[in-house]
């Protein structure tokens, strides 16, 4: 009897440790961003879980409408290809515009002693630029999304592309990688 009892508490306690196991092995999967990205944006893109611990290819600053401030990452290919100088970019190189409003900071001119200081006030938006010279051959093989707060946003990729094409010698991108 009691050995039965016994069999069957380890039995019970099997199976909630599996199921544990399984529940923390998907959480950690999530953490580590291999869950799926929350919008698929045009041309089928996802935006990477992992972009903003790329590395930096430059920065921007827009004035006018934008007034923003902008970092231009890029996956491993991409700086691979930028530091070797490689051109066109290979396949599987993602380079992405990140943007946020450009904003007075009042704490850091306190200790400059006068207004001189701006920095990375709300994010606006990402752009991203994907290349796969087959897939998105009719937009000089670079597939072109935006995201904001993390939700796809509707994109002309064509229109994208229009203004990307005079650095069309630069494989279509305007960032150059900026010097140490
Ligand atoms: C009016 C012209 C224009 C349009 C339209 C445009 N871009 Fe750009 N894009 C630029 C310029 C100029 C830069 C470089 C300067 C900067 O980042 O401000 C740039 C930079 C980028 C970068 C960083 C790589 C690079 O080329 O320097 C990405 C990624 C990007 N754009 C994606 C997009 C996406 C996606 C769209 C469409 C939703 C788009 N762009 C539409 C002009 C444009």
């Amino acid at each position: 009897m009691a050995s039965a009892f016994v069999k069957r508490v380890v039995v019970v306690a099997a199976i909630v440790v599996g199921v544990v196991g399984v529940t923390m092995t998907t959480v950690a999967a999530k953490r580590n961003g291999q869950a799926a990205s929350p919008s698929v944006g045009s041309a089928g893109i996802r935006l990477p879980p992992r972009y903003r611990d790329w590395a930096l290819v430059s920065v921007a600053h827009e004035a006018g409408s934008f007034n923003d401030i902008r970092a231009i990452l890029g996956n491993d290919i991409a700086i691979r290809a930028y530091r070797k100088g490689q051109l066109p970019f290979p396949d599987g190189t993602i380079i992405a515009r990140v943007a946020w409003s450009y904003v007075p900071s009042e704490e850091n001119d306190k200790v400059f002693g006068k207004a001189q200081s701006f920095i990375a006030g709300a994010p606006t938006n990402v752009q991203l630029m994907v290349k796969d010279s087959k897939k998105y051959a009719a937009t000089g093989g670079w597939g072109y999304a935006q995201f904001t707060k993390g939700k796809a946003d509707a994109v002309d990729a064509a229109k994208c592309y229009s203004c990307h094409e005079p650095v069309k010698a630069r494989d279509f991108i305007f960032t150059k990688y900026a010097p140490s």
